[in-house]
């Protein structure tokens, strides 16, 4: 991988991964479905927290799911096997140097990967030159910008941007979302819709405050505690008050909001 990956490979990383694909499966996937023979290129499938979905709602497609990180496919085989899913395959491989044909998927899917590379749009332009005329691409990013929550606290907020901060210093952009939209014309893809996806979360809805506030927002900004402290970007005192403030806001008058990108585009037919 060409930049530093903010969140790690650790076991503890992966579970949160899966924690937020399990709680967000509705909300990002319910209109994700491929038709009987597609053939599916997942670009940096990671732990396969979003394969087992994909290739579960299009059981009659095929997947080929490629990462950089030869652990993540071993996570994500050990996934799709447990699943009984049959129609995925792994590949180890970086998307700036796919060894694929051109025009030789149907459809691309990417999800979470774009925030974390310095050249989105090279990457979506490549991705874009392997799926066939009349084909599309999916594509699914978080914006940290778009978090709010009661109690709100400038605690909080600071600890949100030091993971913010740890991401441009890595080269990537944890505001990407707001971004899908013009990345996805720029790169050359036709008829791109953008919606937003948003996760309201209070104390009536118990498995999001656990799903999502405390075991993927929350755990993700604990998970760069030591890299923000290393890069004295913070100081552990203000850190974990802004933690404190985060866990504060999965209490029984707590309030958390975010919101993902989901940007739907064709790749340009012949004339
Ligand atoms: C946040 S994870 C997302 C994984 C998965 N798509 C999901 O939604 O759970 C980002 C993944 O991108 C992978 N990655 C980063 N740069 C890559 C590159 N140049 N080529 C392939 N994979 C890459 C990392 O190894 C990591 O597994």
């Amino acid at each position: 991988m060409s930049e530093t990956y903010v969140h790690g490979y650790h076991p503890r990383e992966n579970e949160r991964l899966q924690a937020q694909a399990g709680t967000l499966v509705d909300l990002l996937h319910s209109d994700t479905s491929y038709p009987s023979g597609s053939v599916v290129l997942e670009a940096a499938c990671g732990v396969g927290s979003q394969t087992v979905t994909l290739a579960q709602r299009s059981p009659d497609a095929r997947f080929t799911s490629i990462d950089i990180s030869a652990a993540s496919l071993a996570e994500a085989k050990r996934a799709t096997d447990a699943a009984g899913l049959t129609n995925v395959q792994f590949q180890q491989a970086d998307i700036f140097a796919l060894p694929f044909a051109p025009e030789s998927f149907d459809h691309v899917f990417v999800c979470f990967v774009l925030e974390h590379l310095s050249r989105p749009v090279e990457a979506l332009a490549i991705l874009n030159g392997l799926i066939r005329p009349g084909g599309t691409m999916t594509v699914i990013e978080g914006d940290h910008g778009s978090t709010y929550f009661y109690p709100d606290t400038s605690a909080a907020r600071r600890a949100i941007l030091c993971l913010v901060e740890l991401q441009r210093l890595a080269g990537g952009n944890a505001l990407i979302g707001r971004q899908l939209y013009p990345l996805m014309i720029e790169a050359g893809l036709e008829a791109v819709r953008v919606s937003p996806r948003m996760v309201y979360v209070d104390s009536s809805r118990p498995e999001l405050v656990d799903g999502f506030t405390r075991k993927t927002f929350t755990a993700m900004i604990e998970g760069v505690r030591e890299s923000a402290l290393e890069a004295r970007i913070t100081d552990p005192e203000a850190f974990d008050a802004g933690v404190r403030d985060l866990h504060r806001t999965a209490e029984v008058d707590g309030v958390f909001c975010y919101t993902f990108f989901k940007g739907v585009g064709e790749k340009r037919r012949r004339v």
